[in-house]
């Protein structure tokens, strides 16, 4: 859609960018690549836009970006969901610039032309001018591909990119995994916060699969919690706890084990006791097989799945990134109820996200100040590469990909291998 940037960059200077143990600081501070990666990666791949249940009824709507490119995502009335771009194709004012909501269509506020759900153009004011010049049909809303996968709803620039369902692969296991968490509940979306950090977009990219940072930046948050939940950091020693590479750039670190066969009942004792006061408001209601099942959704997947190059779902909340320049990105959390579910589930579910990921959050404050930091340092310029080389000994090929444990950064490593082939392999 944009004129491709004409790189002074060369294929072969960004294949040096990246090796298999590091990646040059340049990453998080050339505009020229920032520009690159929105033709190359963001105009051409799969974005996350929205999940279902943000807009379940005809009309429903919200914005986001994909790239550079301002979308609406709308409900149609036959129930189709449609990724439009938000310019108006008169003189291309933004249509829409509320997060959300629902409506007939959209009228652009510059000279009130009007837009059906489906993008089509329904009115132009005062049309006399346009006799013999244009046809109403001829000019929709542009339209960008669209798919979804478990409720998970992508959006392409690219009309001819690969089908959704190839370019997620093995990630679509853990997606199922994923939305089943809730005790037969299906996931939906609570409620939004966003916040913007000074930093490349890269440094969050990272930062969903890495177990490593755990117990130093969270410190905080372990101190402000009780001896069991504090008590999930055995991950750091767990060898059953590993981070899979999936491919495509897309990545899974696995830190509660026991939570991943949903078949299994063990693991659960502390949750149980953690939230007694559940457990006796929902033992009214259902019987100690269910009880055990929707306290134990209530520590999310047990995993953090990392969907290149821009969503993430993590335990029981999308996070979902959009680089704003190579030195800021704004950072979405959707924090994830289970519909249906008795309000006391939800209503925890929310506590224990505002607890760790929420604005005032311990988790949301003290990674964003790590990122910042990361980004501070990038700023002093060439000489120090960035390191993604932890658990590279130990790391095995299976059949599905790279395996190695939670704490390492073969995640990284991955999404690096995607960055690297998607920015020179120009298509
Ligand atoms: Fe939208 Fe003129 S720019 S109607
Ligand atoms: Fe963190």
């Amino acid at each position: 859609m944009n004129t491709p940037t004409s790189p002074e960059l060369t294929d072969t200077d960004i294949a040096g960018l990246v090796q298999s143990d590091r990646v040059d600081v340049s990453l998080y501070t050339d505009p020229e690549q920032f520009e690159l990666e929105m033709d190359r990666i963001f105009d051409r791949t799969w974005v996350w836009v929205a999940h279902e249940s943000e807009i379940p009824n005809a009309g429903d709507f919200r914005t986001a970006m994909v790239g550079r490119q301002p979308v609406i995502v709308t409900r149609d009335r036959r129930g189709g969901i449609n990724v439009l771009l938000n310019r108006c194709r008169h003189r291309g004012a933004s249509l829409c610039e509320v997060p959300r909501g629902n409506a007939n269509g959209f009228t652009c506020p510059y000279h009130a032309w009007s837009y059906a759900l489906d993008g089509k153009l329904r009115g132009i004011p005062y049309p006399d001018g346009y006799e013999d010049v244009l046809e109403k049909k001829d000019l929709p809303l542009h339209r960008l591909k669209v798919d979804s996968y478990a409720g998970m709803i992508f959006a392409s620039v690219n009309h001819d990119v690969e089908p959704l369902s190839d370019f997620l692969g093995p990630a679509k296991r853990w997606i199922d995994l994923f939305m089943k968490q809730g005790a037969g509940y299906p996931i939906k979306v609570q409620g939004e916060h966003k916040f913007r950090f000074n930093g490349n977009w890269k440094i969050q990219l990272e930062n969903t699969t890495d177990g490593y940072h755990f117990p130093i930046v969270h410190r905080s948050w372990m101190s402000s919690v009780d001896e069991e939940t504090a008590d999930m950091l055995s991950f750091m020693t767990d060898e059953k706890a590993l981070t899979h590479s999936l491919g495509n750039g897309h990545s899974v670190m696995i830190m509660v084990p026991e939570h991943v066969d949903l078949d299994e009942d063990d693991g659960t004792e502390q949750l149980q006791e953690r939230f007694g006061h559940i457990v006796e408001e929902l033992s009214k209601e259902f019987d100690p097989a269910k009880v055990r099942r929707i306290v134990r959704s209530m520590h999310g997947a047990g995993f953090n799945l990392n969907l290149f190059p821009n969503v993430a779902m993590s335990m029981s909340f999308f996070r979902v990134l959009r680089p704003v320049s190579v030195t800021e990105t704004e950072i979405r959390h959707l924090a994830l109820g289970l519909d249906g579910a008795p309000e006391v589930v939800n209503r925890e579910r929310l506590r224990i996200h505002e607890h760790f990921q929420g604005p005032f959050g311990f988790g949301t404050t003290d990674d964003s100040e790590a990122w910042d930091r990361v980004q501070r340092g990038a700023a002093a310029g060439p000489g120090l590469p960035i390191m993604v080389n932890r658990g590279l000994g130990r790391e095995r090929d299976e059949s599905k990909g790279r395996v190695s444990h939670a704490t390492d950064e073969t995640g990284m490593r991955e999404a690096y291998t995607m960055w690297k082939a998607m920015m020179t392999d120009v298509r």
